[in-house]
């Protein structure tokens, strides 16, 4: 989409193609009334700052930064929002210097926060204690409770998503944010128009991502994502084939413009191999975009006892491919984007607070996949100390 067309762009366009996960809200009056509170509620960002985002993000494009982006998996309501924004921005910020330090290069932090309270699955249930219930698709949809009444999806949970959004950005003051905009009736009541060039932008965050099972090129979230001004993520996951990326890339960068789309690969075991081959295809359609590993979801593993985790090894493991990987093919591996908490979490094996899967029960408390605890996160930010440098 060019600038004159995005200007002709209409927030509404998903709702004509397909649009997966997308929640089957039961009451259409609820729906309704959240879309019309959110559209007249304040913007959560301005265009300036999402301005400043996306040239933060062509300095990494260039080769001349790094970026870390980390935070929950799914986000919590109420205080225990702010209060894990503010230990994820502290995490955030000790990644961000240890990393600066070891590769010379200014290093930015862009929070999974403020907005991150809307969940793909790929089942329609789940078995929680013996019953099979709905799955937990966020906050913003319906509650964790294991309860098939409260996993009903509920539209007013969307505006107490906005509040307690505006409440955790009041808290960063100032801290840039993301999100997977998955949940398009939320985000297109929060699009706005930058009222110096008239064109749309998306205020429910700087910095929006499209998730692995909703980037279809000739999906909705798609079509969304290419209208707005904000810089735009798209997770790459080991089904990918070049023809699918340099789709994407013709769709949400067709101006090839540096800082406008980060590619965030979750590519698993076999990232060395699945690599080259993306990377040359984007390279030769000539889009310059951010190449950010996400070593956490494709290493996610299921214990004997039924416990969602994942391992440090593997994580690590990935994290050291992509960054020699890309290095070798002549680019520059410009970001790592974690699932991490701000608190001792025993969620991911590995390190000397979980030494094995029996510890994994002391302090396992992520809404939705198992987050790295500080420890892990440094180790993993070593390891990219180590390879991503020039
Ligand atoms: C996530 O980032 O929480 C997520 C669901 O990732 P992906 O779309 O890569 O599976
Ligand atoms: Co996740």
């Amino acid at each position: 989409m060019t600038a004159a067309t995005r200007t002709s762009w209409d927030p509404a366009v998903w709702r004509d193609k397909p649009t997966a996960h997308q929640p089957d809200w039961p009451d259409s009056c609820e729906l309704a009334r959240a879309r019309l509170q959110l559209a007249s509620a304040p913007p959560l960002t301005t265009p300036e700052d999402v301005r400043a985002v996306r040239d933060a993000l062509a300095e990494v494009a260039t080769g001349r930064a790094y970026v870390v982006q980390g935070g929950d998996c799914a986000e919590p309501f109420g205080v225990a929002a702010r209060r894990g924004a503010l230990a994820k921005d502290r995490i955030l910020g000790v990644l961000a210097e240890r990393i600066s330090r070891a590769i010379d290069v200014p290093v930015l932090t862009i929070g999974r926060l403020a907005g991150q309270f809307a969940k793909p699955r790929s089942e329609p249930t789940e078995v929680v204690d013996g019953q099979v219930v709905p799955t937990f698709r966020g906050l913003a949809v319906n509650s964790p409770h294991p309860v098939a009444a409260l996993r009903i999806p509920d539209a007013r949970r969307m505006i107490t998503a906005y509040r307690t959004a505006r409440a955790v950005m009041r808290e960063l003051r100032g801290m840039w944010v993301s999100h997977e905009a998955l949940l398009l009736d939320y985000e297109e009541a929060l699009v706005r128009t930058d009222p110096r060039t008239g064109s749309s932008y998306l205020a429910s965050t700087h910095f929006p991502w499209i998730g692995e099972r909703t980037r279809d090129p000739d999906g909705g979230h798609v079509a969304f994502l290419a209208g707005i001004d904000n810089p735009v993520g798209c997770k790459v996951g080991p089904n990918a084939v070049p023809d699918d990326v340099a789709a994407l890339c013709a769709k949400l960068d067709p101006e090839r413009e540096p800082g406008r789309l980060t590619l965030i690969c979750r590519l698993g075991p076999r990232a060395r191999t699945l690599l080259p081959p993306l990377v040359r295809a984007v390279r030769e359609a000539g889009h310059p975009v951010v190449w950010m590993c996400d070593p956490m979801h494709a290493n996610t593993r299921i214990t004997s006892t039924g416990v969602k985790t994942r391992y440090l090894d593997d994580v690590v493991g990935e994290a050291a491919a992509f960054h020699e990987t890309v290095n070798e093919l002549g680019e520059w591996p410009g970001g790592l984007h974690l699932e991490l908490a701000g608190e001792d979490v025993t969620e991911c094996v590995g390190g000397s607070r979980v030494p094995d899967e029996t510890a994994l029960a002391r302090r396992y408390t992520s809404l939705c996949d198992p987050r790295l605890n500080n420890e892990q996160a440094l180790l993993v930010a070593d390891e990219v100390s180590a390879r991503a440098g020039r």
